[in-house]
């Protein structure tokens, strides 16, 4: 295995040394109520907390408090303070769709934005503790919305643009929210997205289930003609001239909610993530400054959408309450051309740049050339989230993209942890392709067996995190119950996290992947259990059972196995008729890779469909399908096998 020592370049350039990390790690952990106590002061508080650690994951009392008697507001610390002393540098770098197209904004003008936007919310009714719907595409206005709704302590659900109106609607009820945010179009890869028709459509079926929305904000994106209703939307661009350009920030407790965003489980329907103010700020700034090797002056570009956690940590929170430049793109990778990401890292001169393995993959299929023809001189970090990343794929981001100067941090977080939490430092960390490496200060890992059993030294286990942090989720929005019930019951007194993880001699961790229901689709957390219940919603199919399969370019593919109701029968023109359901249900991110029609599925005795035989099959690996004695009716799997959709 080989292991990239830290270079004395990225040594030179880091704020913190191979030793310091340990001095700092080792403290983090025997008096986390010090450590924090220390570091939370990086942040402003309007009343300074007293108290640091209040947590407990005591079954039947989780409860997770930071700082707990100190106030603030977020979006003062993400603008407000840098006023003075950076007022005119660049906050917000845009860079659009169209490569003639892009922006900057200072801080200064960050301020008047956003606090107009603040109160044209105000204006339309929005309080304290109400819940504010985004649903847009990646324009500043985004980031605008979401500083506007912190400013005024209003609660953000950011929604992502390529969601169904069907799925936003669910959000729109599970938030009790009567504000929407959208723009009238979004516009990726030289395509538009109708954002506007997919609201309209959105808020019909959310007022059917009984929540009204009665405003809905505007963002002038394309021009493009939209359907209006009149007294309930209102333009931004025209309500923004009748308010005031000052907005006073709310005095917010730190355990006040920021923001709810919504993810899929292994069950049920997607659960709305809580975060809190306080302690989830101090962790994405101090997980932005170390990991990324921040520096002021640095420009640094996250290419996620702000409808993920990476977007709210890592493109607006993080970033911009250490003053820093964030670049936003509202197009895709490989529009006009695949060499796109690395024109734009020319083109602002990015110095920090974090993206996801699929999107590495798929840049590197398009050939080096792409790559080369930008100096790339600039780049100093490189970063990856969203799923394992192979080494082949890191190879080529560290020697093709990086030409072997820059490190890779290989960042391993989920939307409930807030902030990354297992991660390389550059400058303090060796790297080891494929390994997120060490865990980041005030983080504590364990592996267990299925019974529960911690697992010691150099092996194999679930994942789970034995104490709390500041950036934790602190509960499942109005479900407290559930939030107990999906984290802290299969494993007591600790965190699971869902993911499967090795730790090899050195003490570094390799994530392997989810050991639930869930799949990681190019980055994105699909339940298979939504999957099937959109299929099962179609009126041709009786049953549905969903497992995800090795996917070279995806991570992961969706692959379903579909009973259909008698009399009906399978055919290619009905698999097409499936896929574009589940797109209408869910999203395009939740469209089925493969449709094997089964006339039944393997069950247990009990009526428990067995997955693990689902997945050997979509594998093509069922040479080794286990113990199969269990079944009801064994004659099912040769059927399944014989008619398998991925025959290598
Ligand atoms: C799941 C969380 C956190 C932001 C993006 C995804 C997988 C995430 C890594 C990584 C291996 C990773 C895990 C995790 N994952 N980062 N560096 N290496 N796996 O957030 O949608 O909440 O998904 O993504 O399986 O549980 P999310």
């Amino acid at each position: 295995m080989t292991t990239i020592t830290v270079k004395d370049e990225w040594k030179q350039r880091a704020k913190l040394d191979a030793e310091t990390y340990q001095t700092w790690y080792d403290r983090s952990v025997s008096d986390p109520d010090g450590f924090w106590g220390e570091h939370g002061k990086r942040i402003d508080w309007i009343k300074p907390y007293s108290t640091v650690k209040n947590t407990s994951y005591a079954p039947g009392n989780i409860d997770i408090r930071w700082f707990e008697d100190g106030t603030l507001n977020v979006c003062a610390n993400c603008i407000d303070r840098h006023l003075e002393s950076r007022g005119d540098q660049v906050a917000i770098l845009w860079e659009g769709d169209d490569p003639k197209e892009s922006k900057a904004i200072t801080f200064k003008e960050l301020h008047e934005e956003v606090s107009r936007m603040a109160n044209v919310l105000k204006e339309r009714g929005v309080k304290k503790g109400d819940r504010v719907t985004l649903y847009m595409p990646m324009i500043p206005e985004a980031a605008y919305a979401m500083l506007a709704s912190a400013r005024i302590g209003a609660v953000h659900s950011v929604v992502f643009g390529g969601f169904s109106p069907d799925a936003l609607a669910g959000r729109l009820e599970g938030a009790s929210s009567s504000v929407l945010i959208t723009a009238d179009e979004g516009l990726r890869g030289g395509k538009t997205v109708p954002l506007k028709k997919n609201a309209d459509k959105a808020c019909e079926i959310a007022k059917k289930a009984g929540q009204e929305v009665t405003t809905v904000l505007v963002v002038k994106r394309t021009g493009g003609d939209v359907p209006w209703s009149e007294g309930r939307d209102v333009w931004w661009h025209e309500a923004r001239e009748s308010v005031s350009a000052d907005c006073p920030p709310e005095e917010m407790k730190a355990e006040d909610p920021l923001f709810i965003l919504y993810t899929s489980g292994s069950t049920g329907k997607p659960k709305g993530v809580v975060h809190t103010s306080g302690g989830y700020l101090v962790y994405a700034s101090m997980t932005h400054e170390y990991v990324f090797d921040y520096h002021d002056g640095d420009i640094y570009w996250c290419t996620a959408d702000v409808g993920w956690v990476t977007g709210h940590s890592y493109i607006v929170y993080g970033p911009l309450a250490n003053g820093a430049t964030t670049l936003m793109f509202e197009g895709v990778p490989n529009y006009p051309d695949a060499g796109r990401m690395w024109e734009v890292v020319d083109k602002h001169k990015v110095n920090i740049f974090y993206t996801a393995p699929t999107a590495i993959r798929a840049l590197m299929g398009a050939g080096k050339e792409k790559v080369t023809r930008a100096s790339r001189e600039t780049l100093k970090i490189l970063g990856t989230v969203g799923e394992p990343i192979n080494p082949e794929a890191w190879n080529w981001y560290y020697k093709v993209v990086g030409d072997e100067r820059c490190p890779i941090v290989d960042t391993w977080w989920q939307t409930e942890t807030g902030g990354i939490l297992i991660t390389p430092l550059p400058g303090a960390t060796d790297l080891k392709p494929g390994s997120a490496t060490r865990p980041f200060f005030g983080v504590k890992p364990q592996l267990v067996d299925n019974e529960g059993n911690v697992q010691e030294g150099a092996t194999e286990g679930n994942l789970c995190i034995t104490d709390s942090w500041p950036g934790q989720m602190r509960t499942v929005y109005q479900d407290h119950e559930r939030f107990e019930q999906t984290y802290f019951s299969t494993y007591k007194n600790k965190y699971f996290t869902g993911d499967g993880a090795k730790r090899d001699e050195d003490g570094y961790w390799w994530i392997t992947g989810r050991v639930d229901d869930v799949i990681n689709v190019s980055g994105h957390r699909m339940g298979t259990a939504e999957v099937e219940s959109a299929l099962v919603a179609h009126d041709k199919v009786s049953e549905a059972a969903v497992v995800g399969y090795p996917h070279d370019m995806k991570g992961q593919g969706i692959y379903c196995y579909v009973t259909l109701m008698e009399g009906e029968e399978g055919s290619d023109e009905l698999r097409k008729e499936l896929v574009s359901h589940v797109r209408n249900e869910i999203g395009p991110i939740a469209s089925p890779d493969k449709i094997q029609f089964a006339p039944s599925l393997p069950k247990t005795r009990s009526g428990k469909i067995m997955r693990r035989i689902l997945r050997k099959i979509a594998e093509d690996d069922f040479g080794s399908l286990g113990d199969t004695s269990t079944l009801a009716d064994p004659g099912v799997v040769d059927d399944l096998i014989d008619n398998r959709q991925n025959k290598k």
